[in-house]
């Protein structure tokens, strides 16, 4: 009888440090200049551009909710802070508690850990790039199994014929990063690093440690460096079963939004539908979906909405 108790507990005392260590709050950096996107950006802030039919912010939204994380701290330049309070109030139809700041000016990934410290507090942070869209049939499962973190920080790369575009990452047979290169010239590999970060507590330290490199912006490749001198630095990969786009520019940002258009019509079902992850996770009930309903108006992605409730 003793042995059973023991075994119980051990396994509830399990379950009880897996949910401590979860990573439960996100950062969307949704700043920057989008100068390649130009002259489209000049007055919309390019996570805001359609990306098919909905703004790019809600995929990269929807990355981390299919995490489960529900404290969203989105960061946004100086100015912009009514455009996207339109579409994603702090008082939303989600189940999300959503916080804003906004950046001076762009002055690299790891200003997101400065401006969010008070955000963060004492615990372990994920960001994603506002740009960044990840698909995949195996992504919620990668998510999942990656968000209970102890310590050190996690990068997640992906495949692409072009790494010399990318920060690029080699790894031992433990999935230990051995080498990380910022665009390099000649690529020992060919993972890129996407722009899907999770990081312990000691990410605020380190990013005040850091100098801004030559072309004056704090670096997060210098920042990951810091972990994988210490050995703390992980990769866990998106597999080939899923998708990375890059939507830096105007090209690549078409290609995107003809993928997502191409899945949508043929399958009926719809790519980050914010209120479909948050009903699946349990988050909002019907009320708040015919609520989202009516914030939307009449449209095609309030149809679908419609087609959830039951
Ligand atoms: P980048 O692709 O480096 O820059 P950008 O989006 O401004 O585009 P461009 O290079 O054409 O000028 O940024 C990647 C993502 O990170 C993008 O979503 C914007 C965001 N970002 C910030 O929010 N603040 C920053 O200081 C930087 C450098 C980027």
């Amino acid at each position: 009888k003793q042995k059973i108790f023991k075994k119980y507990f051990k396994k509830k005392l399990r379950k009880k440090n897996r949910i401590k260590n979860m990573i439960k709050k996100g950062i969307i950096l949704a700043g920057g200049m989008g100068t390649r996107m130009s002259p489209l950006t000049k007055a919309v802030n390019k996570q805001l551009l359609p990306l098919y039919d909905k703004p790019l912010i809600f995929y990269p939204l929807s990355v981390l909710m299919l995490a489960g994380i529900k404290k969203i701290l989105i960061i946004v330049n100086k100015g912009q802070l009514n455009q996207f309070r339109k579409i994603l109030p702090e008082r939303n139809n989600l189940g999300l508690s959503i916080e804003y700041k906004e950046q001076p000016k762009p002055g690299g990934l790891p200003q997101a850990f400065l401006i969010g410290e008070k955000f963060i507090g004492k615990d372990s942070i994920s960001l994603i790039l506002g740009d960044n869209f990840f698909y995949g049939q195996s992504l919620t499962k990668i998510l999942k199994k990656n968000i209970n973190m102890k310590s050190g920080a996690k990068i997640f790369i992906h495949p692409v014929k072009n790494p010399h575009l990318y920060g690029v990452a080699t790894l031992n047979n433990n999935k230990k990063v051995i080498t990380l290169v910022e665009k390099p010239k000649k690529t020992k590999s060919n993972f890129a690093v996407t722009g899907l970060y999770f990081f312990d507590n000691k990410v605020i330290d380190l990013t005040k440690k850091l100098k801004p490199s030559k072309r004056g912006e704090l670096e997060i490749i210098d920042l990951l460096n810091f972990y994988k001198r210490k050995n703390k630095l992980k990769a866990e990969f998106i597999g080939r079963g899923g998708s990375w786009l890059d939507t830096g520019n105007i090209s690549d940002f078409y290609d995107a939004s003809n993928f997502i258009s191409a899945i949508e019509n043929r399958q009926g079902l719809k790519i980050a539908c914010l209120e479909e992850i948050a009903l699946n996770n349990n988050w909002i009930n019907n009320q708040q979906l015919r609520n989202a309903i009516n914030f939307y108006g009449k449209c095609d992605y309030s149809k679908y909405l419609k087609s959830l409730i039951n």
